[in-house]
């Protein structure tokens, strides 16, 4: 009988990690500081000393990361984009970072990011050339893995430019994702394949979970507003074919935080954070960790929405509806619970009130029989008691969000399940 139960796990076991990159990784989605968004292609450190790729940014980044907090509620990763590389290969055919701006080399770099608790990434391309238009890992894919994994890199961010045919771009993603197994260290693979296959042809998720630990689907996110709705409506539109594969070890990617930038305004700074949140998604902010108002590095590091994010039960949030320029959002959570966001997407006018029956949250299982709700976001509320016949009214800004945690409550004296309309306080919006 021990026997057989103990197959019976195995195969559970088993059949719970078939599909997910056999790895052991990104469990839950990764966290860290990816320079791409805000630093970009900056090489020009003589004029631009503060804004260039090069060693002393990250080593910047890294030492803020580990001392304001940032490394004790989850940002991990150090991460180098496009652009470190010198313009060829050397003579014994492995990349090399660029002499002037990486002049310790990039091991001596992961040791400083490791001596700080931290982790390093590292950027690529499956293709001939990156985007920027450096060595691509065409034809190299099993040097350049063992490259990264004998310099101590923890991540490989792998971009898609220049990839040729269809054919190439999957063989090139799936041979990298073999090579850096092969080496034996634990490197997260970041691939781009879907977003470079989706123009063409509908990718097959189930596969590019089998290969890598996160995956982009949708054009490069920007400093604007109009760039985070256009990543929300694609992610809602599509979520049908995108929601059910993400989990343990494999993650859909909406790109990175803007957080703490220039062009959100703080509603849809808290919209990113919370639908991010929903949607599973790995978070990597890029930014300047130097220079944040203190406003954002909270939200940024608000644990309760990073749990959110985090949380073990691994399942993506979808939109339940969008109604009169309102959108509703829920992502379910361990423990039975849920977690709600309630977008404005209105542009014009005032905070406007959106009221919606709790039986529409969890398939009418959030608040059966009765719920506690809390708002998480923009500022931290108890709502109290509630049950599956109430109705609940919040107040959002336009563009903003009001992310809220709805945990069930399985037991509950008969007076207290009562049929209640609604109760909210909302004053401080
Ligand atoms: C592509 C990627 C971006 C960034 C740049 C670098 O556009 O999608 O995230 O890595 O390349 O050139």
């Amino acid at each position: 009988m021990a026997v057989a139960l103990g197959w019976a796990v195995a195969a559970l076991v088993l059949a719970e990690g078939a599909g997910a990159l056999d790895n052991g990784l990104a469990r839950t989605p990764p966290m860290g500081w990816l320079h791409w968004e805000r630093f970009l292609c900056t090489t020009d450190c003589a004029n631009t000393p503060h804004a260039c790729v090069s060693e002393q940014l990250f080593m910047q980044m890294a030492d803020l990361l580990a001392a304001d907090g940032w490394k004790d509620v989850g940002y991990e990763y150090v991460c180098i984009d496009d652009c470190w590389m010198a313009p060829s290969r050397d003579g014994g055919d492995r990349l090399q970072p660029d002499p002037e701006r990486f002049p310790h080399g990039i091991r001596q770099l992961a040791d400083y990011v490791h001596s700080k608790g931290l982790k390093l990434g590292i950027y690529g391309d499956v293709g001939n050339k990156t985007c920027a238009g450096y060595p691509g890992s065409y034809g190299h894919y099993d040097l350049d893995a063992q490259t990264f994994a004998d310099w101590g890199v923890d991540l490989l961010k792998f971009d898609g430019c220049y990839h040729g045919t269809l054919d190439l771009l999957a063989e090139g993603y799936k041979n990298m994702s073999l090579a850096l197994n092969k080496t034996g260290r634990s490197i997260v693979y970041s691939c781009e394949w879907p977003f470079y296959m989706l123009p063409v042809q509908k990718p097959n998720y189930t596969e590019v979970k089998q290969y890598c630990n996160h995956w982009r689907n949708f054009a490069d996110v920007f400093d604007a507003w109009i760039s985070i709705k256009s990543i929300l409506d694609w992610t809602a539109s599509h979520q049908d074919s995108i929601v059910d594969v993400a989990g343990p070890g494999g993650w859909n990617d909406p790109d990175m935080l803007v957080i703490g930038n220039f062009g959100l305004s703080w509603d849809q700074q808290v919209t990113q954070m919370a639908l991010w949140a929903i949607m599973a998604a790995p978070l990597f902010m890029s930014n300047d960790l130097r220079q944040i108002n203190p406003q954002a590095k909270r939200l940024l590091q608000n644990k309760e929405v990073i749990a959110i994010n985090q949380d073990p039960l691994g399942k993506q949030g979808y939109r339940i509806t969008k109604d009169n320029n309102f959108e509703l959002w829920e992502r379910p959570l361990t423990g039975r619970a849920y977690a709600v966001a309630v977008v404005n997407r209105h542009e014009i006018g005032g905070p406007q009130l959106f009221t919606f029956a709790t039986s529409i949250l969890g398939n009418g299982l959030a608040c059966n029989p009765a719920c506690s709700i809390q708002q998480i976001l923009p500022t931290s509320e108890d709502y109290g008691l509630h049950n599956w016949v109430s109705f609940l009214k919040v107040k959002v800004n336009p563009t903003g969000t009001v992310l809220l945690k709805a945990a069930v409550i399985e037991e509950l004296p008969e007076e207290k399940l009562a049929p209640k309309s609604k109760k909210l306080s909302l004053d401080t919006l």
